[in-house]
């Protein structure tokens, strides 16, 4: 359909509930960084909108820069293989990090994002996801604010795509069978 909304069979979680659990992490995290500098780091694509929301639901300042990856070394994800595509402009050296992000599938991204940002000598590196998926995650990532675990399913929407559709959705949800095909 050309109208991206009608796409959607089951919406796991409208803007509203999104909205409300970022608050929840939000509060969390403006409480245990309460007096330290915070460097937010989103990864490019899908975390634009995490960061977008959970940055203004923060009330109080923040720096945020920017990280794409590629994890698509030799065509599938379990390659393994992440190269840097566009980095940090922040020298993070002494600095506390959040890197954000919207999901964690298998956990190759942010493992190797985690240890790569970690040889930089930052003060400290926290994880803060919307999304996990227990049962899909192979690599050790232990994020410290996570908004919700989740079945091992294909969800789209706020951020997440398919074929580089549905990111601009509100909501997340599974996609019609129809689309697939
Ligand atoms: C997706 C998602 C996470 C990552 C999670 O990004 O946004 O960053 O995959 O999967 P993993 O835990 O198995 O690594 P992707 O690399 O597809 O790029 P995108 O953010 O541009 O959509
Ligand atoms: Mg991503």
């Amino acid at each position: 359909s050309a109208h991206v909304e009608s796409d959607l069979i089951n919406i796991l979680f409208t803007e509203e509930q999104i909205q409300a659990k970022l608050q929840e992490m939000a509060d969390r995290i403006a409480a245990d960084y309460e007096g330290q500098d915070l460097l937010m780091v989103g990864v490019l694509r899908g975390a634009v909108m995490v960061m977008a929301d959970l940055s203004r639901s923060l009330g109080r300042h923040v720096e945020m820069d920017w990280m794409a990856v590629s994890s698509y070394g030799s065509g599938t994800k379990s390659s393994g293989v992440v190269r840097i595509l566009k980095d940090l402009d922040t020298d993070i050296s002494g600095r506390h990090v959040l890197v954000v992000d919207e999901i964690i599938d298998t956990g190759l991204t942010l493992s190797w994002l985690i240890s790569n940002l970690s040889s930089r000598n930052p003060a400290s590196v926290e994880i803060a996801t919307l999304l996990r998926k227990p049962e899909a995650l192979s690599m050790p990532v232990e994020p410290k604010y996570v908004g919700w675990d989740i079945p091992n399913e294909f969800v789209v929407g706020y951020g997440l795509d398919y074929k580089e559709r549905y990111r601009n959705l509100r909501d997340i949800g599974t996609l019609a069978p129809h689309v697939y095909s």
